[in-house]
């Protein structure tokens, strides 16, 4: 039986393995939550146009009810791609990576909630090439960036997306910017520390309040060997912005080690003004 007993090293390894799982099926469920908000309220629309075509008989109100029938079903369409997409990226495997399409597909899931909170979503979108990445833990930094944004923002505002190339660090910058309350420098320091929060608890829609988002955020990012920067002003708002290194189809032993591939410290925090 002793031979059994594991070191403390190993029992530490382990209990890593078991958080790191439990974080995955927390993401998982807040992302079935998301969904299943999403669709419920595209099923509602297109209940309602069915009942208002089948009670109107004219022309004019029947293609109306008809048109928006479809429009929801389209869009029920496109956040069945956006879950198809997860499932997709499930092999955790680092795989050359379109970062506008993941991000396209995490608003789809988030439309509906940045409309509620009067946040006015604005995408630029530089020709940028494909990243390395995990696609589906890409997908819950964005989601995690995305909701903290709208918190952020609790009488609205503006979250804009940005995608540039930097060819000479061999990695694209992926930047959501936020016009919300901002950080107090004196906090900046701290937000990447596991449970740190600021938040009460989560909010109508369960998010927040737990400080893992930034955490995780930061975990996957320095395993895809990226950088993830923050610059807040308050008063003005936040920008995070996340550097993933170019995918090189060549083979890894001819791969030159890349400028942002130091895999510690490269959290680099200021708190500089964001414009
Ligand atoms: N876009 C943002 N604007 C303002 N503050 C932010 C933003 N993103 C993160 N923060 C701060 O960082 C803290 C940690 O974020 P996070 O790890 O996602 O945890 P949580 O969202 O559960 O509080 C937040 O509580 C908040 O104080
Ligand atoms: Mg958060």
């Amino acid at each position: 039986m002793s031979g059994e007993k594991l070191t403390p090293e190993q029992e530490i390894e382990l209990l890593k393995r078991q958080l790191a799982q439990a974080q995955r099926m927390a993401a998982l469920g807040e992302l079935a939550g998301t969904t299943t908000h999403e669709f419920n309220n595209v099923l509602m629309t297109i209940l309602n146009y069915a009942k208002l075509g089948l009670r109107h008989k004219d022309d004019a109100t029947r293609d109306k009810a008809l048109s928006k029938i479809l429009a929801a079903a389209q869009r029920a369409e496109k956040i069945t791609n956006s879950v198809l997409g997860l499932a997709r990226n499930r092999q955790e495997e680092f795989a050359p990576t379109q970062l506008s399409q993941l991000i396209n597909e995490s608003l789809v899931l988030l439309e509906r909630e940045m409309a509620k909170y009067r946040v006015n979503v604005r995408c630029e979108f530089a020709e940028v090439p494909c990243v390395r990445a995990i696609g589906n833990q890409i997908q819950q930094v964005l989601l995690n960036l995305m909701t903290n944004a709208r918190q952020a923002m609790p009488s609205g505002g503006e979250l804009i997306i940005q995608l540039a190339h930097d060819p000479a660090a061999k990695a694209v910058d992926l930047t959501i910017r936020d016009t919300g309350s901002g950080i107090p420098r004196e906090q900046l320091p701290k937000i990447f520390d596991r449970y740190y929060s600021t938040k009460s608890g989560p909010d109508e829609t369960g998010k927040g309040g737990t400080g893992v988002g930034l955490a995780t955020c930061k975990d996957i990012i320095e395993a895809h060997q990226g950088r993830i920067r923050v610059q807040s002003t308050v008063g003005r708002g936040t920008a995070f912005t996340i550097a993933l290194p170019v995918y090189q189809d060549r083979p890894e032993t001819s791969l030159p080690l890349p400028k942002l591939g130091v895999p510690t410290g490269e959290t680099s925090l200021s708190a500089a003004s964001d414009s």
